[in-house]
């Protein structure tokens, strides 16, 4: 089992898996273990592997059990880690901690003293070395907390932020309530930072935020009946001719898991940046109202082909031939344009943005496939199209300001919800999730998040034998709600 490669002692095949950005935990000692597999070097200039572990008593005996049997020491005490004590990696659970705290100000406090543990571990980290800390949001007393994004902004300031895993854990069912849209709360974060040259530097564009500035008032909801689960595996059926044209199509399943919660029958259902008008196709065959925008004038002739088909398909005008029961109008024009007059008052708005302006990295590896098969790889190279700013902060106060102009037009109460991903550009972090939500809880209630997990794609091996990097399989769908 001598060093299999420079980072740790498991094959490729024990590494691949790993690398998946989410995972079904059935069993948090098998989690442990492979969490020591990975971040634990045993051979590595002959020392022995010391490791820290913060977590409460029974996690505790459980961590040092597995890596007892793996040949790794545990530290759990800042004080038993003497002058030249070296750790390669260390895990923070705060998950029980956390959980138990329902007063913000108490959860603040909390957050503050992980941070500070954080800190005084950082000169016993061997450079480039890991560490994780599992934390989660919290759902208390009608009230979303953040904490685990807070967490994360905080630690960040010290480490660099590498990347996130969604442990996914079978169901835990939460207090029904018809008063807010709960979740089973049945996920928790396992982020991953790393000490490294780039530590504490520049660390996102909205620093000194308050993630727990919010906006606590939750609104009746009446059409609201269960808690949803806040993970959700969706296999989208194989994507046709046209709809593989779109680089970054969402599938109609994704739009279809919230409509029962935050919309009935006839409501207007609206995306601004319709794409292939998934959201809109999603709307009408749910017997919703669909309307939007779309700034490309080829994605938007492409919609109205597959709205034209989906509504009657021996008509060839569907703009003077709506049925009856719905009402339906999509327009070809920017986003930040929109007014009132555009469009009805509207109850839900669904959504996903460009990811800022990832597609124009012709270097990332689905963007070499596509150029392969002659597929276009970017919207449009329209300057109006937000996918084509450079500059990231530049980019989400373009894509917020379009979101704000857009709450006008959804009614008092109506929910709003953004699919979005964190993004992993050259080798930083940049929570685009994190920051969305951030900044639009100055105007909207933020309610639990919900991932789509796609288990479609295979895993790539990045980062072998070096270092971290996970293939990020999870989307967010952040959702908010307008004060009533
Ligand atoms: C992630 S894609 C949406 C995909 C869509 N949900 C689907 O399933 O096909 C983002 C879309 O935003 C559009 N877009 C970019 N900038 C825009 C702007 N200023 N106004 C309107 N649409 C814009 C792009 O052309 C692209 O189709």
């Amino acid at each position: 089992m001598a060093g299999r490669n420079r980072f740790n002692n498991i094959s490729s095949k024990e590494w691949l898996p790993f690398q998946k950005s989410w995972y079904l935990e059935t069993d948090l000692e098998e989690t442990y273990r492979k969490n020591i597999r990975f971040f634990v070097k045993f051979d590595w200039e002959e020392h022995q592997p010391n490791i820290f572990f913060y977590g409460n008593s029974d996690k505790e005996s459980l961590f040092k059990k597995v890596a007892k049997e793996e040949g790794a020491e545990v530290f759990t005490k800042i004080e038993s880690l003497t002058g030249d004590t070296e750790l390669q990696f260390a895990l923070i659970d705060v998950l029980d901690e956390a959980g138990k705290i329902e007063d913000l100000k108490k959860l603040l406090q909390f957050n503050i003293k992980i941070t500070a543990l954080a800190k005084q571990l950082k000169n016993k980290i061997i450079h480039r070395r890991f560490i994780s800390v599992f934390t989660k949001n919290i759902f208390s007393k009608n009230t979303y907390l953040p904490s685990a994004w807070d967490l994360s902004e905080r630690v960040a300031e010290i480490y660099t932020l590498k990347d996130e895993k969604i442990a996914c854990l079978q169901s835990q069912l939460n207090k029904e309530s018809k008063h807010y849209f709960s979740t089973k709360q049945d996920y928790y974060y396992a982020l991953y930072f790393r000490k490294d040259e780039n530590s504490g530097l520049d660390y996102g564009q909205f620093k000194n935020s308050n993630f727990f500035k919010l906006n606590t008032q939750q609104s009746f909801f009446a059409a609201h009946k269960k808690p949803i689960s806040n993970w959700h595996i969706i296999k989208p059926p194989r994507r046709n001719k046209k709809e593989v044209l779109h680089p970054a199509k969402f599938p109609e399943e994704v739009v279809e898991l919230f409509l029962p919660f935050f919309t009935q029958k006839q409501d207007a259902v609206f995306d601004p940046m319709s794409g292939t008008a998934s959201t809109q196709l999603a709307a009408l065959r749910n017997q919703r109202n669909a309307y939007g925008t779309e700034l490309s004038p080829f994605f938007y002739e492409i919609s109205k082909e597959r709205l034209q088909n989906f509504l009657k398909p021996e008509q060839q005008e569907i703009f003077d031939n709506i049925p009856k029961d719905v009402d339906f109008k999509l327009l070809q024009k920017d986003a930040r344009t929109i007014t009132k007059k555009d469009f009805p008052e509207i109850d839900y708005i669904f959504t996903s943005p460009p990811y800022w302006d990832m597609l124009n990295m012709v270097g990332a590896e689905n963007q070499a496939k596509r150029i392969k098969k002659g597929l276009q790889t970017n919207y449009s190279n329209d300057e109006k199209d937000l996918g084509n700013i450079t500059d990231y902060k530049l980019f989400i106060e373009e894509l917020v300001h379009v979101y704000r102009n857009l709450i006008q037009l959804l009614k008092p109460g109506g929910y709003f919800t953004i699919v979005v991903k964190n993004i992993k550009k050259k080798g930083k972090n940049y929570p685009f999730a994190y920051d969305l939500g951030h900044l639009l809880q100055e105007d909207l209630i933020l309610l639990p998040e919900v991932f789509w997990l796609q288990d479609d794609i295979n895993l790539a091996p990045y980062g072998y034998g070096n270092t971290f990097v996970s293939n990020t399989f999870h989307q967010y769908c952040l959702h908010f709600q307008k004060p009533a």
